[in-house]
């Protein structure tokens, strides 16, 4: 039989290690710890060199790996000839993307966790790493620890991929779980989320949904092989959903997420095209995507083949994260050959979208009306003018004792499937009608 020991004299694997916050200094950290299964799964060891930070005199969550070398030039990681690999884990994109681009024309594989930089301005990176034959991986940028890219790139190569959809920002799932199990508003949940170190200083890209459709791009790509870019993703956050809603949605047995969703839709010659986008919609308690809590990830999709699966883990911190990375270098480090997007064509063509007028689903509406004779028959009539049919109501009664004290009355109902557009235009009938208190609410349902 075979030896399959390692050999002693395979040289180590050399890396150069951009950013030392939470993910970087995880990774230092988990390099030293599972040295040892490191070495009898590459069969080689792998050492970080130099390490690339903005302040070399900041107080590090993990300590700097013995034999590193700190520095603030970005050209001491990308140009040294004995650097296999550049690990970039500082984010953001202009800097990220100089450093990424820099260390492709000098032949260094690439592992990166940065979804921003990947969905705006990762076409190129692609593109020039596939011409140099040179590896890019991306593992933790999506749903941190869990295994999804690699699993759409590699395990799912044989499905066709269907639909997709995600829990894909820990950030607004911790602060819609809050305000569905304590019952409080946004503003409260997303002070504790930021006191507890689950939201960022400046939240907006978390809670704005940027950051899920960063990730929704890069899936996209992975799913379908097309470019669908991200300033057509439909984007819709988690600011003004209120606990009301949230509460009213849990009478119809439904919790309010923000979901991160792709789907293809054929035409009547049987054409393919996606929709894409990332909004806050109610989902059924029963799904499990419902019962995804605090920080967590998860994905769903939908593949000819397979059938369904679920995916759901960390979506973040230093180790799960880090751990994603490692398992990138890890491949690099076993001498696995590119296979970037999971095409053998670099540049992927442009996806056929579908406008999101003409999404067609299910909504939760919430309307406050004057409590008056002939306003439910008014109501009717904007929406069977546009062909809207409601599907199910909260009985008036209930609704009273949950809205006290508010001017007019709430009248909260689910429709049957119809368009974006039929449901914003019978909203507007009832608003230029003079029926409608305040503005209207409404979510999709899923
Ligand atoms: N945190 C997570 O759980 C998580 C999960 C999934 C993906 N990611 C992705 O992983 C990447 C890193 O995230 P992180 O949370 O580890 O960030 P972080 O804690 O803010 O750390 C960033 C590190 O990069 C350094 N840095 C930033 N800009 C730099 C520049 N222009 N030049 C040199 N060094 C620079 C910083 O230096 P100083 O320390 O000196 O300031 C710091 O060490 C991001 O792309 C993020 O989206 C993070």
């Amino acid at each position: 039989m075979a030896n399959m020991a390692p050999s002693p004299d395979a040289k180590p694997l050399t890396l150069a290690l951009a950013g030392f916050g939470t993910v970087g200094s995880g990774l230092g950290h988990l390099l030293e710890e599972n040295a040892d299964q490191i070495r009898r799964r590459s069969g080689r060891s792998i050492r970080i060199k130099h390490i690339l930070v903005r302040n070399l005199l900041k107080a590090r969550q993990y300590a700097i790996p013995e034999g590193a070398m700190i520095t603030r030039d970005p050209e001491t990681l990308t140009d040294d000839p004995e650097v296999d690999v550049l690990v970039e884990l500082i984010g953001g994109i202009e800097d990220a993307h100089d450093l990424v681009d820099r260390a492709l024309d000098h032949d260094k594989h690439v592992v990166t966790a940065n979804k921003a930089l990947l969905a705006e301005a990762g076409d190129d990176l692609f593109l020039k790493a596939e011409q140099r034959n040179l590896i890019l991986r991306y593992e933790a940028s999506v749903a941190g620890a869990v295994p999804i890219v690699q699993a759409l790139k590699e395990s799912l190569a044989g499905n066709r991929i269907i639909s997709l959809m995600g829990i894909l920002n820990g950030t607004s799932n911790y602060i819609l779980s809050e305000m569905t199990t304590a019952g409080i508003e946004f503003a409260d949940a997303l002070q504790q989320a930021q006191r507890l170190g689950y939201a960022e200083a400046d939240p907006t890209l978390d809670i704005d949904g940027h950051d899920a459709a960063h990730k929704l791009a890069l899936l996209i790509r992975l799913a379908f092989g097309v470019n669908y870019p991200c300033r057509s993703i439909f984007v819709r956050g988690i600011r003004d959903i209120a606990s009301l809603d949230i509460s009213f949605a849990r009478e119809f047995n439904y919790r309010i997420k923000l979901i991160g969703q792709v789907r293809e839709v054929r035409d009547e010659s049987g054409v393919p095209h996606l929709e894409a986008g990332v909004f806050p919609a109610l989902v059924q308690d029963t799904f499990l995507l419902a019962r995804v809590g605090g920080a967590y990830n998860a994905v769903r999709l939908d593949a000819n083949a397979s059938g369904p699966m679920f995916f759901h883990g960390r979506g973040a911190g230093a180790l799960p994260t880090a751990g994603a990375v490692l398992a990138d270098i890890l491949a690099i480090a076993r001498g696995e050959r590119p296979n970037n997007t999971g095409y053998v064509n670099g540049e992927l063509p442009m996806a056929s979208i579908v406008p999101s007028e003409e999404w067609r689903s299910r909504y939760y509406v919430r309307l406050t009306v004057q409590d008056k004779p002939g306003t439910l028959r008014d109501l009717a009539g904007c929406m069977a003018a546009e062909d809207v049919s409601v599907a199910s109501m909260i009985q008036k009664s209930q609704i009273r004792n949950l809205s006290e004290g508010a001017s007019g009355v709430p009248l909260v109902f689910m429709t049957h499937e119809t368009s974006a557009r039929a449901m914003a235009n019978a909203l507007m009938r009832m608003s230029d009608g003079g029926l409608l208190e305040e503005p209207a609410v409404f979510h999709r349902v899923l």
